[in-house]
């Protein structure tokens, strides 16, 4: 069944937000590697990738509910970070962020009585709980360390066992 006009163009906004999501942490992994965080840099790196397969996964289901995806405007990212605590910190604001935006479209989806849409976010809303999880620890880890210098070196240096 062809999704709604109004359930398209919210997937294709979240289409950009995901896509936004990609170059915000690619963004954040070129500072920290130009600050020598090589392990935090990696780990962004791969959040970059997966980030883009969200993106492509929106855009491959509103093809298959007879949608347009749309190429939105992405905004630029003007912020640059030196310390890999605040980057860690913008990281899970930005996720809590995106986990609301998945909120909104899934009760969206549940207005317009759109089980498809509803089934599909179900993914969305579980990986969200992880991708904060997941940006917790990070900042835990930096903020636990800060005041040795060979611990939060290594702690950085720990996230280079990120492979996917
Ligand atoms: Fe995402
Ligand atoms: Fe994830």
């Amino acid at each position: 069944m062809k999704l709604s006009a109004s359930m398209e163009k919210a997937l294709n906004e979240q289409y950009v937000k995901e896509l936004y999501s990609a170059y915000l942490y690619l963004s954040m992994s070129k500072d920290m590697k130009r600050e020598g965080f090589t392990g935090y840099a990696s780990w962004l790196k791969i959040q970059h990738d997966e980030e883009l397969e969200h993106a492509f996964k929106i855009s491959d289901y509103i093809e298959d509910r007879e949608g347009v995806t749309e190429f939105g405007a992405i905004d630029a990212v003007t912020q640059h970070f030196d310390c890999p605590c605040q980057v860690s910190e913008a990281a899970l604001k930005h996720e809590e962020f995106i986990s609301d935006s998945i909120r909104s479209l899934f009760k969206q989806a549940r207005a317009e009585g759109d089980l498809e849409t509803e089934v599909f976010l179900q993914w969305y809303i579980t990986e969200q709980v992880e991708e904060e999880a997941n940006a917790h620890e990070i900042v835990d880890g930096f903020k636990a360390t800060e005041d040795d210098k060979a611990a939060f070196y290594s702690f950085d240096q720990s996230l280079k066992g990120r492979k996917e």
